[in-house]
Protein backbone atom coordinates (compact mmCIF):
# COMPACT_ATOMS: atom_id res chain seq x y z
CA UNK A 1 0.00 0.00 0.00
CA UNK A 2 1.14 3.60 -1.36
CA UNK A 3 1.41 5.85 2.01
CA UNK A 4 -0.55 8.97 0.92
CA UNK A 5 0.71 12.39 3.32
CA UNK A 6 -2.33 13.41 4.74
CA UNK A 7 -2.07 16.87 3.24
CA UNK A 8 -1.98 15.04 0.29
CA UNK A 9 -5.28 13.47 0.66
CA UNK A 10 -6.98 16.57 1.21
CA UNK A 11 -5.50 18.33 -2.34
CA UNK A 12 -6.82 15.07 -4.08
CA UNK A 13 -10.48 15.47 -1.78
CA UNK A 14 -10.42 19.29 -2.62
CA UNK A 15 -9.87 18.24 -6.26
CA UNK A 16 -12.40 15.80 -6.75
CA UNK A 17 -14.49 18.21 -5.17
CA UNK A 18 -13.86 20.74 -7.48
CA UNK A 19 -14.78 18.93 -10.44
CA UNK A 20 -17.91 17.92 -8.77
CA UNK A 21 -18.86 21.19 -7.52
CA UNK A 22 -17.80 22.45 -11.56
CA UNK A 23 -19.63 19.93 -13.29
CA UNK A 24 -22.99 20.68 -11.32
CA UNK A 25 -21.75 24.57 -11.91
CA UNK A 26 -22.16 23.53 -15.94
CA UNK A 27 -25.01 21.73 -15.85
CA UNK A 28 -26.77 24.39 -13.88
CA UNK A 29 -25.88 26.80 -16.24
CA UNK A 30 -26.96 24.87 -19.31
CA UNK A 31 -30.20 23.13 -18.04
CA UNK A 32 -31.90 25.32 -15.42
CA UNK A 33 -30.88 28.87 -16.35
CA UNK A 34 -30.66 28.19 -20.09
CA UNK A 35 -27.13 29.50 -21.01
CA UNK A 36 -26.38 28.08 -24.74
CA UNK A 37 -23.98 28.65 -27.22
CA UNK A 38 -25.12 31.15 -29.73
CA UNK A 39 -27.50 29.77 -32.43
CA UNK A 40 -27.57 31.25 -35.68
CA UNK A 41 -31.49 33.14 -36.27
CA UNK A 42 -31.65 31.68 -39.13
CA UNK A 43 -30.13 29.73 -42.25
CA UNK A 44 -29.77 31.01 -45.75
CA UNK A 45 -27.96 29.38 -48.89
CA UNK A 46 -24.96 31.26 -49.75
CA UNK A 47 -25.62 31.15 -53.31
CA UNK A 48 -28.67 32.13 -53.66
CA UNK A 49 -28.89 34.64 -50.88
CA UNK A 50 -28.51 37.98 -53.18
CA UNK A 51 -31.19 36.70 -55.15
CA UNK A 52 -34.18 35.87 -53.55
CA UNK A 53 -35.68 36.38 -49.98
CA UNK A 54 -34.93 39.72 -47.93
CA UNK A 55 -31.12 39.98 -48.48
CA UNK A 56 -32.39 40.37 -51.98
CA UNK A 57 -33.42 43.81 -51.06
CA UNK A 58 -31.16 44.58 -48.13
CA UNK A 59 -31.37 47.89 -46.44
CA UNK A 60 -33.56 49.28 -43.47
CA UNK A 61 -36.88 48.49 -43.16
CA UNK A 62 -39.36 50.06 -40.28
CA UNK A 63 -41.28 48.11 -38.29
CA UNK A 64 -43.02 50.60 -35.84
CA UNK A 65 -42.64 53.86 -34.93
CA UNK A 66 -38.20 53.92 -33.66
CA UNK A 67 -38.43 50.34 -34.20
CA UNK A 68 -36.15 49.05 -36.76
CA UNK A 69 -34.99 46.24 -38.89
CA UNK A 70 -31.93 45.95 -41.32
CA UNK A 71 -30.81 43.15 -43.62
CA UNK A 72 -26.78 43.95 -44.62
CA UNK A 73 -25.04 41.22 -46.85
CA UNK A 74 -21.43 40.76 -46.15
CA UNK A 75 -19.12 40.27 -49.07
CA UNK A 76 -15.19 40.17 -49.98
CA UNK A 77 -14.45 40.65 -53.72
CA UNK A 78 -14.80 43.98 -53.72
CA UNK A 79 -15.24 43.60 -49.50
CA UNK A 80 -17.97 45.37 -49.09
CA UNK A 81 -21.47 45.53 -46.56
CA UNK A 82 -24.19 46.38 -48.80
CA UNK A 83 -25.72 48.77 -47.65
CA UNK A 84 -22.86 50.73 -46.62
CA UNK A 85 -24.68 53.51 -45.70
CA UNK A 86 -28.06 53.74 -43.36
CA UNK A 87 -29.89 56.70 -41.42
CA UNK A 88 -31.53 56.49 -38.47
CA UNK A 89 -33.86 58.92 -35.72
CA UNK A 90 -32.36 59.30 -32.70
CA UNK A 91 -33.44 56.45 -30.13
CA UNK A 92 -34.29 54.40 -32.43
CA UNK A 93 -34.01 50.47 -32.32
CA UNK A 94 -32.71 48.55 -34.89
CA UNK A 95 -32.55 44.78 -35.30
CA UNK A 96 -29.83 43.88 -37.27
CA UNK A 97 -29.54 40.72 -39.45
CA UNK A 98 -26.20 40.38 -41.01
CA UNK A 99 -25.29 36.84 -43.24
CA UNK A 100 -22.33 36.80 -45.49
CA UNK A 101 -22.31 36.10 -49.30
CA UNK A 102 -19.31 34.02 -49.39
CA UNK A 103 -16.38 33.79 -46.65
CA UNK A 104 -16.28 34.67 -43.18
CA UNK A 105 -16.51 37.73 -41.88
CA UNK A 106 -17.81 40.04 -39.06
CA UNK A 107 -20.06 42.82 -38.11
CA UNK A 108 -19.16 45.86 -35.27
CA UNK A 109 -20.89 48.69 -34.06
CA UNK A 110 -18.31 50.90 -33.04
CA UNK A 111 -19.45 52.59 -29.71
CA UNK A 112 -22.12 49.78 -29.14
CA UNK A 113 -22.73 46.80 -28.39
CA UNK A 114 -23.27 44.62 -31.67
CA UNK A 115 -20.52 42.36 -32.20
CA UNK A 116 -21.41 39.40 -34.25
CA UNK A 117 -19.86 36.67 -36.24
CA UNK A 118 -20.79 36.41 -39.96
CA UNK A 119 -20.82 33.07 -41.60
CA UNK A 120 -22.00 31.97 -44.98
CA UNK A 121 -24.93 29.90 -44.81
CA UNK A 122 -25.88 31.57 -41.24
CA UNK A 123 -27.80 34.83 -40.26
CA UNK A 124 -26.27 36.65 -37.54
CA UNK A 125 -28.70 38.85 -35.31
CA UNK A 126 -28.31 41.37 -33.03
CA UNK A 127 -30.35 44.39 -31.80
CA UNK A 128 -29.11 48.29 -30.52
CA UNK A 129 -30.57 50.97 -29.65
CA UNK A 130 -28.90 54.32 -31.29
CA UNK A 131 -29.76 56.67 -28.17
CA UNK A 132 -27.14 59.52 -29.07
CA UNK A 133 -27.02 61.27 -32.40
CA UNK A 134 -23.71 61.04 -34.87
CA UNK A 135 -22.25 58.78 -36.83
CA UNK A 136 -21.41 55.19 -36.08
CA UNK A 137 -19.20 52.88 -38.10
CA UNK A 138 -20.26 49.47 -39.05
CA UNK A 139 -16.85 47.44 -39.59
CA UNK A 140 -15.54 44.29 -40.32
CA UNK A 141 -14.63 42.86 -37.59
CA UNK A 142 -13.35 39.45 -39.05
CA UNK A 143 -9.88 39.32 -41.03
CA UNK A 144 -11.52 37.97 -44.76
CA UNK A 145 -8.81 38.82 -47.37
CA UNK A 146 -6.89 41.49 -48.75
CA UNK A 147 -9.76 43.98 -48.94
CA UNK A 148 -10.55 43.57 -45.22
CA UNK A 149 -10.04 46.72 -44.09
CA UNK A 150 -12.26 48.43 -46.52
CA UNK A 151 -15.33 47.01 -44.93
CA UNK A 152 -17.38 49.65 -43.15
CA UNK A 153 -20.24 51.09 -43.00
CA UNK A 154 -22.21 54.39 -41.86
CA UNK A 155 -25.42 54.51 -39.79
CA UNK A 156 -26.04 58.37 -39.43
CA UNK A 157 -28.27 59.05 -36.44
CA UNK A 158 -29.98 62.17 -36.45
CU1 LIG B 1 -15.01 41.13 -44.12
CU2 LIG B 1 -13.05 41.40 -42.81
Amino acid sequence: MIHVHTYEKWWIGLSLAMLVVFAIAVGVAGFVLGFQVPEPAGRVDPNTVAKTGPFANPGLRQLAPGKYEAYIRAQASPWKFVPDKLELPAGATVTFYVTSVDVQHGFRIDGTNANVMVLPGQIAKTTTTFTKTGTYYYICSEYCGVGHQNMFGTIVVK
